[in-house]
């Protein structure tokens, strides 16, 4: 069973208006289990539910830290995690799962892409190829300059090209930053969806190998407008599962006994990937290649949802 770290608050400062940096320190003193670049949290959050973090650090990765950083962005949108995060208090507890890395870094000269608040994870990839002297481009991007965590710090540090969206002179060119790539770099995506979806596909017209393109999505699945109920259908029992709009496939599943599995999610680890037998899934992963998608025999059923009334799903 998974050892469950018990810490206590011990600093929270505005980094914008919906972003707060939040310090985890142990609840009875002492150092936190080491971490790679790139490496998150499972924090417990109330009714059994949990939320991924980031860690973020501006340093080499140290043996043992006295303290974690996390940057929590409030989303109005969420199911609540991020408003339980922003009311929390110095000196309050919280309980987390100990770091895991589904995003590694790989030592090589690397292009750093951040959308939002999925800078966290690229700024202690970034600290960790500074400290080893390995050479490194990092491009920010974000709706405003105002609403851009740490983006002075990004800047001075690790000389982060800053892209405002509401700013025509330096707001993203995409396909400039995928043409720039070199031959022996990788690209390292983190952002919304809609993001990743499009460097992905622009990294792959421009050629670049699968192996070269890292990515992980800073989205939680949510309702969009326009989400309708639907069916699935298990095809080992038989069972007829209806979806409303506000929950995931897996989050009836799970509630109706149904033995599934899943890690992230998000849409981007692809561990709850089960096949279609029929119907057409409306896919919201980050995972799936263009084919696969077309194809509609494959879905991720922690985010994405029917085209059709019915789903029958082979698990
Ligand atoms: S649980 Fe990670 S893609 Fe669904």
């Amino acid at each position: 069973m998974t050892d469950i770290i018990h810490a206590e608050i011990h600093e929270i400062s505005d980094l914008t208006g919906r972003i707060k940096s939040i310090r985890l320190r142990p609840e009875t003193g002492g150092t936190l289990p080491e971490f790679t670049p790139g490496a998150h949290i499972r924090l417990q959050l109330p009714e059994g539910t949990h939320r991924d973090y980031s860690l973020v650090s501006f340093t080499a990765p140290q043996d043992r830290p006295a303290d974690y950083t996390l940057a929590v962005q409030r989303e109005p949108e969420g199911k609540g995690g991020s408003k339980f995060m922003h009311e929390l208090a110095v000196g309050d507890r919280v309980s987390f799962v100990p770091p895991k890395n589904d995003f590694p870094l790989v030592i090589a000269p690397a292009v750093f892409l951040a959308g939002g608040i999925g800078v966290t994870p690229l700024i202690s990839m970034a600290a960790a190829l500074q400290a080893a002297k390995q050479p490194f481009t990092f491009h920010y991007t974000g709706r405003t300059a105002a609403a851009m965590a740490y983006a002075t710090q990004l800047h001075a540090q690790f000389n982060a090209v800053l892209h405002c969206d509401d700013d025509p002179e330096t707001a993203l060119d995409l396909s400039a930053v995928i043409q720039g790539i070199a031959p022996d770099q990788h690209l390292y995506i983190c952002g919304p969806r809609g993001m990743i979806e499009a460097a992905k596909s622009a990294a792959e017209q421009a050629g670049i190998p699968s192996a070269r393109i890292h990515f992980e999505l800073f989205d939680t699945a949510t309702a969009e407008t326009g989400d309708t109920a639907f069916e699935v259908e298990i095809s080992a029992t038989g069972q007829v599962f209806t979806i409303p709009p506000d929950k995931t496939i897996i989050e009836v599943l799970e509630a109706g006994g149904v033995d599934v599995m899943y890690d992230c999610q998000r849409g981007d680890c692809g561990i709850c990937q089960v096949d279609v037998i029929s119907g057409t899934p409306d896919h919201r992963d980050v995972v799936l290649s263009d084919a696969e998608r077309s194809s509609g025999k494959v879905m991720q059923i922690c985010v994405s949802r029917a085209k059709t009334p019915r789903l029958v799903l082979d698990i």
